[in-house]
């Protein structure tokens, strides 16, 4: 299937940036590219999509055997540490899915600890990443996500947590997280130091604040001024890269080790393969038919079945990527409608024969940004919070909530 998208699509001339490989610990990663944690989009399935893709863009830039880093969505410390059974669905791997990349989201140093200790000491992955970028109201208003890193000693303590459990099994722990709270509140300098300091293996920066959430544009400047800040390990920049030229360009405006890549592969697995080309020196770029995004579509649907074990679910889950799929292609209204209501592979391809699948690549219409948007908004966060950079123990109390079913970054 990747093959044949990558062997058939029209190619077009683009920049490239050849990067040294990126080294997280004992990992080489030959195209230094990772697919960003998303909550309810990085599942197996989606993972293994995204990987063969990017394995097709290793091969066409001759990088043979280049991997890239796949992150799993996030799951809380504490469900770990409880293996509730969807968590322990969650963070199950392909066999071949190589480094086995997790995300953690935690809120104290204890739970942190145990949940990295059960991921180390019983082998269920090679990577682990400690979750600070949540703008989620639910979990900020109790000092969770992307407010904790405030807390600069209890900051400090979760990452240290993590590594001495990680460090016995040479498993190495990233951070990632956002510029701060607010503009008046930015703590990504400080924490990006500390984790470099409490030996965490590469810092990624999302390069907008929590108040941001997903609006306005990431602020690049950020990426440059925290590689200038953490000099021992790798820094990651992240947010808004919608195409390989986007990745080649953030690199070179901030220096940047390696980029995360979050919504600009929504519905668009392939761009793993123009990036890896990108960063390995070739300007080819996979522009599709619709054709053969319905093909990829479809294979998306078949790894979701095979991951929930359920054809149904699958069905479900895929409704909310059709739009992404489809973005810039011509295809009726009451088609795309009844997409968004398929719930088996029969109607799925009954639908995909009705459309007009010679359509090429529609070019700017299809690019860009997709995913969420929103506006800013102020960040709730628990009373007093900002008054002090210590967790006294009312607001240690408060913090320890903030990890109830948190969802996304
Ligand atoms: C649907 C969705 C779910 C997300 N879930 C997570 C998550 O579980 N953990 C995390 O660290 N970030 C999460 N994020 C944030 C992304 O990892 C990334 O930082 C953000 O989307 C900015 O990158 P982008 O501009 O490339 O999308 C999520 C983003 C989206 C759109």
């Amino acid at each position: 299937m990747t093959q044949t998208l990558t062997d058939s699509a029209p190619r077009i001339e683009a920049p490239t940036a050849v990067l040294p490989a990126l080294h997280i610990g004992r990992h080489t990663i030959e195209s230094p590219v990772v697919l960003a944690p998303m909550a309810g989009i990085t599942n197996r399935a989606f993972r293994r999509l995204c990987r063969q893709y990017g394995d097709a863009g290793s091969a066409a830039g001759g990088a043979s055997g280049a991997t890239s880093l796949y992150v799993s969505e996030m799951i809380t410390s504490r469900a770990l540490v409880e293996r509730t059974p969807l968590t322990m669905r969650l963070i199950e791997h392909d066999p071949d899915e190589s480094p086995r990349s997790i995300q953690l989201y935690s809120v104290d140093p204890e739970t942190t600890g145990r949940a990295v200790h059960i991921l180390a000491s019983e082998n269920r992955c090679d990577h682990i990443d400690l979750n600070f970028g949540c703008p989620v109201p639910k979990v900020t208003r109790k000092g969770g996500g992307a407010a904790l890193p405030w807390k600069t000693e209890h900051f400090r303590r979760i990452v240290a947590s993590a590594v001495r459990q990680a460090a016995p099994y040479d498993i190495p722990v990233t951070v990632k997280m956002r510029r701060g709270i607010d503009e008046d509140h930015l703590t990504f300098l400080e924490a990006g130091r500390i984790a470099e300091g409490e030996g965490a293996a590469a810092v990624a920066l999302h390069a907008r604040t929590a108040a941001q959430a997903y609006s306005g544009t990431a602020q690049w400047e950020a990426i440059a001024q925290l590689k200038q800040a953490v000099t021992s390990i790798p820094v990651l920049g992240n947010g808004d890269i919608w195409s390989a030229e986007d990745a080649v360009r953030m690199v070179r405006e901030t220096g940047c080790d390696g980029v995360v890549v979050g919504r600009g592969c929504l519905g668009r697995p392939w761009l793993f393969t123009d990036l890896a080309a990108a960063f390995a020196g070739a300007p080819t770029r996979v522009q599709p038919t619709l054709r053969e995004v319905a093909t990829t579509l479809r294979l998306h649907t078949v790894y979701l079945a095979e991951f929930f074990e359920s054809e149904t679910k699958a069905c479900r889950d895929i409704r909310k990527h059709i739009a992404w799929y489809l973005k810039g292609f011509r295809a009726g209204s009451e088609i795309r409608s009844r997409l968004g209501l398929v719930d088996s592979l029969a109607a799925l391809d009954d639908l995909i024969d009705s459309l007009n699948l010679d359509q090429p690549w529609p070019g700017a219409p299809a690019e860009g940004q997709r995913g969420r948007a929103g506006s800013e908004r102020h960040v709730v966060l628990p009373e007093h919070w900002l008054e002090s950079r210590e967790l006294d123990d009312s607001a240690r109390a408060e913090v320890a909530q903030a990890e109830v079913s948190a969802s996304g970054g």
